[in-house]
């Protein structure tokens, strides 16, 4: 497979081929993703949670998220690759929002980078695209501002927030974004928005109309402790987390009865008996 550019997005946005995102966090599931042909790999800063073990996405820094995005970009050969802005790295004003973009592409070795938030977000995504640095925006639930948000709610429910949401929308188009990622809507109201839009929106609980669909890794993988919360949108694709359990309470129980290692796994000696009853 050739290499996901711009373009290719552009061209598949066009003829109406669904874009498969999935993230990211480090070079093994970079590698995974990349093989299976995921059209775009994203460094989320989801990573806080799933990678770090960290409380929410507020805590992670620019220069943690730069070396896990290195890692992926390792690995990434086919993918387009996306770098999540952590909260604070972009917020204050354009410029400083431009010092953090063009880490992530120096740095973090990564093609574009994403933010979140709408209208009010337009200069910042217009000085960024303007640089020559692609920026994915991301509107609906924005998990970055969950405290001011009340939470993670669904957004566009009523006639004044989906409203909203198309204004920004059209807003994040008009700034430059070459995609909009549009999360935790109902499905009628992404629906709208792509319609309306002559940008990609990739969803994320956003229904089965937006013009391609992103999830994080270790949640489609089913890659996580049992009794964790998950939100609707999550479909479990494997389980993951039980074939590593299965596979390292076997080797565990192995080392104990000495069942491991067998010879297969042992080195031969070079020497004779008679050498080695010398030795
Ligand atoms: O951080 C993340 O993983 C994300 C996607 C789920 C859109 O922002
Ligand atoms: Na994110």
């Amino acid at each position: 497979r050739k290499p996901v550019t711009i373009n290719t997005l552009q061209s598949m946005y066009r003829k109406g081929e669904p874009i498969a995102m999935l993230t990211a966090h480090d070079f093994p599931s970079a590698h995974a993703a990349d093989h299976a042909g995921i059209d775009m790999v994203l460094v989320g800063d989801s990573l806080a949670m799933v990678a770090l073990g960290m409380e929410d996405t507020s805590e992670v820094l620019l220069d943690e998220m730069l070396l896990h995005c290195r890692s992926v970009a390792r690995a990434t050969k086919t993918a387009f690759t996306v770098g999540d802005l952590p909260m604070g790295s972009y917020e204050i004003n354009p410029e400083h929002a431009l010092t953090s973009a063009i880490r992530m592409i120096k740095e973090g070795r990564m093609k574009s980078v994403k933010l979140e938030g709408g209208a009010e977000m337009a200069p910042t995504i217009s000085k960024i695209t303007t640089a020559g640095i692609p920026v994915l925006a991301h509107i609906g639930l924005t998990p970055q501002r969950q405290n001011s948000l009340g939470g993670f709610r669904v957004q566009g429910k009523n006639t004044a927030s989906a409203l909203k949401l198309l204004e920004d929308a059209y807003a994040v188009q008009e700034a430059g974004a070459y995609a909009v990622v549009v999360e935790a809507v109902p499905a009628e109201v992404a629906s709208l928005v792509t319609k309306k839009l002559s940008i990609p929106t990739i969803g994320i609980g956003a229904g089965n109309g937006c013009s391609g669909q992103v999830l994080v890794q270790v949640d489609m993988l089913g890659n996580y402790p049992p009794g964790r919360f998950l939100p609707k949108f999550v479909k479990k694709y494997g389980n993951v987390w039980g074939e590593s359990m299965r596979a390292i309470e076997a080797y565990r129980a192995d080392v104990k009865s000495r069942a491991y290692p067998a010879p297969e796994h042992t080195y031969p000696m070079g020497m004779s008996k008679e050498e080695f009853a010398e030795f």
